[in-house]
């Protein structure tokens, strides 16, 4: 199968570092075999989410069908207050009945590493039966990029790699794994309750 990738970029600043890394992930991620998508919680901002907010929004519909049409993710955020921003927090209170079986990277952009952060996105992940990557990519704009929005930091760049790599070769197969559970009639797999 071909892994497609979405990449959700959560900051509210233009020329954020946090969504180009994710832009520069996704680009990895597609040499790896990947098909990439972006979705850009700045272009397409969400509504708070609300019960009644879904259905009737057409930022909603378009990061619906994407999300749907996706079988791993890459969230980017930068630290706000030692935790993800608040669109990326929404846009997973959204949507979180679409991650079981699927595998989420993590991008911070912090000035104090993003430890705090990355955790809180792999706790509110594992509550919406989402599979983590066991590390991150954090990066400190200030001293990882130029004046041009390259990045200067030739570790970061090794870490990008990885990141893109693995996320693309797991991310496959707990994918197809899940699927497979899905279609057999094995009773003792997570996947089960979301047979139809
Ligand atoms: C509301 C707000 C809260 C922030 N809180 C922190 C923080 O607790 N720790 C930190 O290292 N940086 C903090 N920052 C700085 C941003 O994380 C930092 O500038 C980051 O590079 C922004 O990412 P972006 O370029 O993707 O928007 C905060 C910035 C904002 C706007």
């Amino acid at each position: 199968m071909t892994l497609k990738v979405l990449g959700v970029g959560s900051s509210m600043r233009k020329g954020s570092y946090s969504t180009e890394t994710l832009r520069i992930a996704l680009e990895k991620a597609s040499q790896n075999g990947s098909e990439t998508k972006l979705l850009s919680l700045y272009d397409n901002p969400l509504p708070f989410y609300h019960e009644r907010s879904r259905g009737n929004n057409s930022n909603i519909d378009l990061a619906t069908e994407m999300v749907k049409g996706s079988d791993a993710f890459i969230l980017a955020t930068p630290d706000y207050h030692g935790s993800m921003s608040g669109s990326l927090k929404n846009f997973l209170d959204h949507f979180w009945s679409d991650f079981a079986g699927k595998t989420f990277g993590y991008i911070c952009a912090s000035h104090e590493k993003g430890l705090t952060v990355m955790d809180q996105m792999r706790t509110a992940v594992r509550q919406c039966y989402g599979w983590s990557m066991p590390y991150g990519v954090a990066i400190n704009g200030d001293h990882d990029f130029d004046e041009d929005g390259s990045i200067t930091n030739p570790a970061l760049e090794r870490r990008l790699r990885m990141l893109a790599r693995d996320l693309v070769i797991y991310g496959r197969i707990i994918r197809e794994q899940f699927q497979n559970d899905l279609g057999s009639s094995e009773a003792a797999t997570f996947a089960a309750q979301y047979r139809k």
